[in-house]
């Protein structure tokens, strides 16, 4: 059973609040326009390496008549997707050996995992599975803009453990993790060059600004959660990769700390003192089309 990403890299709550924001629908506009799919052929689509699943559960509700699998090879995110995701059959499986015929889908889709994974073997299996015309959409995240509000500044006690954890920590290392990330104009060159076709770019900015009155209050706390998710897995990562280091009482404190300003943004945000805290995500969407 595989579970080194949940348990080491990224948490299932990291990806899945983060992704629910990213592939939210007020952003589906942008994404379908890029997407370029035809709903009315009621596409049969793959993602691989869905994570948990929360794209996965955006293309159902965004391409109702499609057919949608979701597979990915860790086995925590597969059984989270399943139970928080409708309308995708979420598997277990490698993407360097997708148990699947050639030739089976419309549309192969996957999000941020062409970083981690060598180009020759991301997209060998995709090129595979796809029917003659198939449309492969690699999305890529790139440099967006992070400010974070005042509370959330480090104190001493969290340096002090981020810096010993670091000393200690090769996960990054150790799982080839972002190891083939390619910049924006190496990324379509590398598409062509492994035999798709009519490749094109485009991008999909999604800004996460609590303080801005058309952000609703709900996704206002959702942008503020997804980070405080995040933070926790964290310290979860490194109690899970170096369990030496730290004692159950240290790595208590930090939980502690870092609930109690999310806790704090969230009284601010309640009691409308802005702080124009604000992220910027910028998603990268490559669509090429197997000859
Ligand atoms: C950065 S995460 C992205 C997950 C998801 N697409 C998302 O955006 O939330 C990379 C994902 O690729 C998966 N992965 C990495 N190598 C894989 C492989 N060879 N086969 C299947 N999944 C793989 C990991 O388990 C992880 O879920």
């Amino acid at each position: 059973m595989n579970t080194v990403w949940s348990k080491y890299i990224q948490g299932a709550k990291t990806l899945y609040y983060s992704r629910k924001l990213r592939f939210d629908d007020k952003f589906a506009n942008g994404y379908k326009e890029l997407f370029g799919l035809d709903e009315k052929k009621k596409p049969k689509i793959l993602e691989i390496g869905c994570g948990s699943g929360a794209l996965a559960g955006a293309l159902a509700r965004w391409y109702p008549s499609a057919e949608i699998t979701a597979v990915d090879r860790d086995y925590e995110f597969i059984r989270f997707a399943k139970e928080h995701e409708k309308g995708v059959t979420f598997a277990e499986a490698d993407i360097s050996a997708l148990p699947f015929a050639d030739g089976n889908f419309d549309v192969v889709i996957s999000n941020t995992v062409c970083e981690h994974i060598e180009p020759s073997v991301f997209y060998k299996e995709q090129l595979r599975v796809l029917k003659p015309h198939g449309v492969c959409l690699v999305l890529s995240s790139r440099k967006g803009i992070t400010v974070a509000p005042d509370c959330y500044a480090q104190s001493d006690y969290e340096k002090a453990f981020w810096q010993k954890a670091e000393q200690h920590d090769n996960t990054i290392e150790k799982y080839g993790v972002g190891k083939y990330y390619l910049n924006e104009k190496e990324l379509p060159a590398v598409m062509e060059r492994h035999g798709f076709k009519f490749v094109k770019t485009g991008y999909v900015i999604a800004d996460f600004t609590p303080d801005n009155p058309d952000t609703a209050p709900e996704f206002a706390h959702a942008i503020i959660n997804a980070d405080r998710y995040a933070a926790i897995e964290s310290i979860e990562s490194v109690e899970h990769s170096t369990p030496e280091l730290f004692s159950s009482r240290e790595t208590a404190e930090m939980k502690r700390i870092v609930n109690s300003k999310y806790d704090t943004r969230i009284k601010q945000y309640d009691n409308n003192e802005k702080q124009w805290d604000a992220t910027v995500s910028v998603t990268m969407v490559l669509r090429g089309t197997k000859p």
